[in-house]
């Protein structure tokens, strides 16, 4: 069975109480039950994790390697600056794309930059919590096509 790994940065346990204005009300355990449903429907298995914590998402992303078929990840605000995620996710090489819920290309500056979209499969910002859902089918069909990190 194909085996996603759902990874979510930091902050992103706030959401439905952080910025509603920016991310929407909807709660990450929301989202949670909605890819659940998704990757039920699509017969795939699902594990999910969030941390505050860039070390612990490193080591998540290494303990996927080998039985991880693809990694569908908001790296919260350590898109912009966390080269060791990166590198993390270019060592294990599982085809990854990677969600905003907000459109980061036209919020502030310093949001612009993904310096982990370069090592992800595309990028999916701006469609709220449905950018988790879109992901998800994104990847699942990259996956579908045979195609690689
Ligand atoms: C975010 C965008 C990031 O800039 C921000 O730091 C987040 C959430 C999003 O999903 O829109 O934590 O990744």
């Amino acid at each position: 069975m194909v085996r996603i790994l759902v990874l979510n940065g930091p902050n992103l346990n706030m959401l439905g109480v952080r910025e509603p204005g920016v991310y929407g009300t909807v709660t990450l355990a929301d989202i949670e039950a909605m890819l659940r449903e998704q990757a039920a429907e699509a017969g795939v298995e699902l594990d999910f994790c969030q941390s505050n914590h860039e070390g612990v998402l490193i080591d998540r992303i290494h303990a996927a390697y080998g039985n991880t078929d693809g990694l569908l990840l908001n790296p919260g605000a350590l898109t912009h600056y966390s080269y060791a995620l990166r590198d993390a996710l270019s060592s294990v090489a599982i085809p990854a794309v990677e969600v905003h819920l907000s459109n980061i290309h036209k919020r502030e500056a310093f949001r612009h930059v993904s310096v982990t979209a370069a090592v992800a499969v595309g990028q999916i910002a701006g469609f709220g919590a449905a950018s988790y859902s879109l992901g998800l089918k994104a990847l699942l069909d990259h996956l579908e096509a045979g195609k690689g990190a």
